[in-house]
Formats: structure tokens, sequence, C-alpha cells
């Protein structure tokens, strides 16, 4: 069975809603000490309200967007504050559904910035082995069988998730020396506010096992951050009920 205790600390970005929040609401029901990231504050002090252990949920407001360049000192910052860190799961992300034609250079850039640019900054901010608790710390990023299954209209967030996955798998091998591990999970269609209803109309039926829940990803990742996955590294787990979408 998985536990934690309190003086394992994870940083959860995405933590307002969806899948981070179940995942952070998961590594707390388990022990674990949550730092959960987000834009929207009513969200997340509904997430600490609503926690098995409250005590150990702690909120930053944050558009990791914005001053991407400065991750790595805000991550700093962070550790300063609650101590070295034994993961994280980079679960903040945005979809983009455009055919290529009205695709503009800035829609790349605003789906780029925090898909990819922000994961990778902050990657690196925690990776650094003062903000670390060393051997031992996991970092899980969502990416999306986007990058695989490469649907129409998708061009900007598909690249976004294939390059993350990619760029993970680089850093896993880079840090697996100071036995630290980085894997990629990629959910098919999950029911959250991202997935509108068309979304969810198109996927109805295709699935065998019907549509994901929240829980079927933050589960895994909860598994890779935990130290029974400790001979698990630079993987990208694909989570879609075999239907190869
Ligand atoms: N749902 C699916 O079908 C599906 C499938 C494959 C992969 N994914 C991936 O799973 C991850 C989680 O998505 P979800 O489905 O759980 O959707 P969601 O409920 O919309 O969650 C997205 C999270 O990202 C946060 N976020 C977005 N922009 C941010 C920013 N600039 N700064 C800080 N936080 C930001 C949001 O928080 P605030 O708005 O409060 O900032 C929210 O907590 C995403 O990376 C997504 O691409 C989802």
């Amino acid at each position: 069975m998985i536990s934690f205790n309190k003086e394992q600390i994870f940083i959860v970005t995405g933590a307002s809603s969806g899948i981070g929040r179940c995942t952070a609401e998961t590594l707390n029901s388990l022990g674990a000490t949550v730092v959960a990231i987000a834009r929207r504050e009513d969200k997340l002090i509904e997430l600490k309200e609503n926690a098995k252990f409250p005590e150990n949920i702690h909120i930053e407001v944050k558009d990791l967007a914005e001053n991407i360049e400065e991750l790595p000192e805000y991550v700093k910052s962070l550790k300063a504050k609650y101590g070295k860190f034994s993961g994280m799961a980079y679960c903040a992300g945005v979809g983009d559904l455009k055919p290529l034609r009205a695709v503009e250079y800035n829609d790349i850039k605003r789906i780029f910035d925090i898909n990819y640019f922000a994961a990778v900054m902050f990657a690196k901010g925690i990776v650094d082995k003062r903000n670390n608790i060393g051997k031992g710390f996991s970092m899980v990023a969502i990416a999306s069988m986007g990058a695989i299954g490469c649907a129409p209209s998708m061009t900007s967030y598909s690249g976004s998730k294939a390059a993350l996955i990619a760029s993970f798998k680089v850093i896993a091998k880079e840090i697996a020396t100071q036995g630290m591990r980085a894997n990629t999970v990629s959910p098919t269609l999950i029911q959250t506010d991202m997935a509108d209803e068309t979304s969810r109309q198109y996927a109805e039926g295709k699935y065998p096992l019907g549509l994901g829940d929240v829980s079927d990803v933050a589960n895994v990742i909860v598994f890779l951050l935990s130290d029974k996955s400790k001979w698990i590294n630079a993987q990208n787990y694909i989570i879609d009920c075999g239907s190869e979408m």
C-alpha cells in the first residue's frame, strides 16, 4: 500500500481543478504535505477546506505563464518557505483546438508557455539539489495522448505535449545518477473542465471501459511519485484504457 508522511513535501501545479486537484487530494489523504499551486485562489481554498488533513496543504497563488525565466528562483523561494521537496506533479496545462489555417504564432506561444516552457523551467528549479531531498525524489508531468495520436486541430497542443515527453525523458536521464526520477503520463480524454461537451460526445462509446475519471490519472501519478515505483524512470505512461486514441 502507498503511504507518505508529512515530512514528504510535494508540489502540485494545476491543483485548483481536474487531475491536479485529485492528485493533491490523494497525496494529502495518504499522509504527504502538498504545496498546491494555481491562479484561482478560491478553488485552492476549497481544496484545503475539503482535504483530509487541511493543515498539510499549503496554498500558493501563481500564474506560471508569467516571468517563466524566473521559475527556478520561485522554486528556491518555496523551498526556503516549506523545506526540501520529495517530488512534484506538474499538472498545469491548457488545451487548444484549432485547425492549422486558424493558428497564429501567439496561439502556439500561449500553449507552449504553460504546457512546455513553464514545465521545463519549473523542473530546472526543483531538480536543483539545493531544493530537493536528492535520492528518492520523483517528479511527474502530465502530457497527453494528443502527443501520440495526433488528431486534427491540435497542432499547438500536441506539439507542446510531445516536447514535454521528450524533455522529461532527457531530464530523467540527467538526474538518475543522483537517485532521482522523472516520468510523464499521457491520458486520453478525461472528464474535467478541459474536456468540453463536444469532446465528450465525440469520445462517448469510443472507449471500451467508458470515459476516464480524474482519479484514473491521479492514482498513476501518485504511484510514480511514491517509492513503490523506485525503479521506473524516463517513461511515458499511456492511460487510455486501450483505445489508442
Ligand atoms: N482532461 C483531459 O481530457 C486531459 C487529457 C490529456 C491530458 N490532460 C492534461 O492534464 C492536465 C490537467 O488538465 P485537467 O484536465 O485537469 O484540466 P483543468 O481542470 O482545466 O486543470 C488545468 C489546471 O491548470 C492550471 N493552470 C492553467 N494555466 C495556468 C497558469 N498560467 N498558471 C498556473 N496554473 C495554470 C489551472 O488552474 P487555474 O486556472 O486556477 O490557474 C488548473 O488547475 C493538463 O496539462 C492537460 O493538458 C488533460
